[in-house]
């Protein structure tokens, strides 16, 4: 996967820059080649010599100030980049590329670059934790740039906090991940469900769920990575929108099987990660009910099972969030709503499922095929189910 990858490594002046040494040992080590970019900060705690012996390259820096070298070079690495890491990256660089300032040779190559971009944000705690490096991580995520979480761990000010720069093996695996993002879904259209539904009671009140929408937003971003086109039909849910996707914002469940039914015509395949309501009020209250009751008894009504009543020539993918006999009762939900896939999980699990970023899922298809993931996170989860939807659609498997 890495050889004969071009990786640009650009290193920014922290005190995790020696980490930078052995993250390009490893690469070139695994056949890629390793071009290094130093902002002149990064030469204060790491020489270029010792990359340059690393890599078997020569290494850019700032140091030399020749203009046309510097716009030939940022050019020419720009477009020689398989993907460019940033490791580590300073709240100073996050900051730039965040504005879009290119005043040195690694701001000028990010914003050159078309290739897919990491970042490994290293630095003291209060700085990573300020809102101005949230935001701006933020927005570099709205961009489509991949942050590699940091930890936490001992400072460089001795202090232990967030701030330390993630392990070299989880920015080598993010490497092979963002290098390995196939155009597998390219001329395919994907509609995904997400978030969960919100059924009204009065004009104030509604019945929801604790789904955060989380899973179904990272299909989204993953099968748009891949390639295809993709429509996200998502509930209330406090996520940034994500770039490059056809958003169709819903509330209830009867909205949302009005939006499906209408966007998913055309679709090749359904993906229902959404926690749709099972029931709603009967009625809506038109104003505000007040307490003056002891108590009070709101009649439920069934809501549509969109998925279980949706016609039409796509692949069906269906989540199971079960506390119980998660297999038996997926495949009994897999058989009733006629699925091409299920996604079980299990909601007892306190490591996975709602609100998280992480997920333990088991992917049930009609072969009867089960196979039990381990805790990853939910993008990893959502390229699983991919990788499946490839398999299926490749099989020529379509509507049952
Ligand atoms: O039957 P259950 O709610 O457990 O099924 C879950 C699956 O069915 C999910 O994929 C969910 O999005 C979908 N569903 C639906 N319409 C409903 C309820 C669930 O499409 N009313």
């Amino acid at each position: 996967m890495l050889a004969n990858k071009t990786i640009v490594l650009g290193v920014t002046g922290s005190i995790a820059a020696y980490k930078a040494a052995d993250i390009a040992s490893k690469l070139a080590q695994a056949g890629a080649k390793v071009e290094v970019v130093m902002t002149e900060s990064a030469t204060k705690f790491i020489t270029p010599l010792t990359l340059r012996s690393i890599t078997s390259r020569p290494v850019v820096t700032d140091m030399f100030e020749s203009t046309t070298e510097f716009s030939i070079e940022h050019v020419a690495l720009a477009e020689a980049a398989d993907v460019l890491v940033i490791a580590p990256a300073t709240a100073n660089i996050i900051a730039k590329v965040a504005a879009g300032i290119a005043d040195d040779m690694l701001s000028c190559t990010v914003l050159a670059t078309k290739a897919p971009i990491i970042v490994a944000p290293a630095m003291e705690s209060n700085m990573f934790q300020n809102p101005i490096t949230q935001e701006n991580l933020v927005k570099l995520k709205a961009r489509d740039f991949t942050i590699v979480e940091p930890g936490y761990g001992r400072l460089a000010s001795g202090k232990v906090g967030l701030g330390r720069i993630a392990e070299v093996e989880r920015i080598i695996g993010t490497i092979k991940q963002v290098l390995g993002r196939s155009k597998d879904l390219a001329g395919k259209r994907i509609v995904v469900t997400a978030g969960g539904t919100q059924e009204p009671i009065d004009p104030v009140r509604h019945l929801g769920n604790r789904s955060s929408g989380k899973m179904g937003y990272a299909i989204a971003e993953a099968a748009r990575d891949r390639g295809a086109a993709v429509s996200l039909i998502t509930a209330p849910v406090s996520l940034p929108e994500p770039v490059g996707i056809d958003v169709v914002p819903v509330k209830t469940a009867a909205g949302m099987k009005e939006a499906v039914d209408k966007v998913a015509a055309q679709a090749d395949v359904l993906i229902m990660a959404a926690a749709v309501a099972d029931y709603q009020p009967k009625t809506v209250a038109e104003s505000k009910i007040k307490k003056e009751t002891t108590s009070l008894t709101l009649e439920l009504v069934r809501t549509p099972d969109i998925l279980a009543e949706i016609k039409g020539n796509f692949l069906r993918v269906g989540f199971a969030a079960e506390s119980e006999d998660i297999v038996a009762n997926a495949r009994q939900k897999l058989e009733r709503k006629q699925l091409n896939l299920i996604v079980a999980n299990d909601i007892t699990d306190p490591t996975g499922g709602f609100g998280s970023d992480t997920n333990k899922v088991t992917l049930i298809d009609r072969d009867g095929k089960v196979e039990s993931l381990p805790l990853i996170t939910k993008r990893e989860v959502a390229d699983k189910i991919l990788d499946k939807v490839v398999g299926l659609l490749n099989k020529g498997a379509r509507v049952l």
